[in-house]
């Protein structure tokens, strides 16, 4: 994933001969924003939690980016009046669509926020892991209830505060639906959030195979499909 928007912004640098213009949707905190802004881009982050936009600004500061990061309260209604003028060369929704109202509503607006050729990076986590990961733990009921969720949420449990959670099929189609090509579907965290910690550190060369296990098993079907997070790249037509 890191790859594919490293690549994204290369290719932005050389058609705009100069800083890429990235949208942050959602972006909270600034855990994309402030290593976005650390690599060269004007980064834009737009969000709701007047806590965590202080939490960016702090960030940005120890960083030593602020100036490069624009902090704005507000939701994906308010994209249209606050994003690029020209649009952005890359528009991120990380952690976002498992919390809007409407999904395809905020994809339309991510869409529209990016410029001609430009690229929506959307990161959700995917339901088929969650429900791995609570029957390994032992929570079985709860891995069937949310297996079984249409929204593949546990419903009417206060513990969960996602209003869904996804797979690449839907995710895929969602896209697809706001008029983006889905160029790449990639699984995040296959098989690294599965390995215990313990192993990695008691087995020599482990961790550096995991970790080409972990490139090669993202874009492979099924391994994918058990990912923590999938991750999908879309163009915007020029
Ligand atoms: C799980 S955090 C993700 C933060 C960051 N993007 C990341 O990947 O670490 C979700 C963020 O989405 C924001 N959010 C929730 N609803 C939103 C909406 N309708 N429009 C924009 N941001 C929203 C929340 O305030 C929160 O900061």
């Amino acid at each position: 994933m890191y790859r594919v928007l490293e690549s994204e912004l290369a290719e932005a640098r050389r058609r705009r001969d100069g800083t890429p213009e990235v949208l942050d949707v959602g972006g909270g905190s600034g855990v994309w924003a402030v290593p976005l802004a650390s690599a060269g881009c004007a980064v834009t982050v737009v969000d709701p939690s007047p806590n965590a936009l202080a939490t960016l600004q702090r960030r940005a500061a120890d960083a030593g980016v602020a100036e490069r990061i624009r902090a704005l309260q507000g939701d994906t209604e308010a994209l249209e009046v606050v994003g690029p003028p020209d649009g952005a060369d890359l528009v991120l929704g990380h952690g976002l669509l498992e919390f809007v109202d409407d999904v395809p509503a905020s994809l339309r607006a991510l869409t529209a926020a990016a410029a001609p050729g430009g690229a929506v990076s959307v990161l959700v986590v995917n339901r088929y892991a969650a429900v791995l990961q609570r029957a390994l733990a032992g929570r079985v009921s709860e891995a069937l209830r949310l297996f079984r969720d249409v929204d593949g949420r546990l419903e009417g449990s206060a513990g969960d505060t996602l209003q869904r959670r996804f797979d690449s099929d839907v995710l895929e189609h969602v896209l697809r639906e706001a008029g983006l090509t889905v160029e790449t579907v990639r699984g995040q965290g296959v098989l690294s959030d599965l390995v215990p910690g313990s192993v990695l550190e008691s087995t020599a060369g482990a961790a550096d195979a995991l970790a080409e296990l972990e490139i090669a098993a993202a874009a492979r079907s099924p391994l994918r499909e058990v990912a923590t997070r999938l991750h999908a790249l879309g163009r915007v037509p020029s």
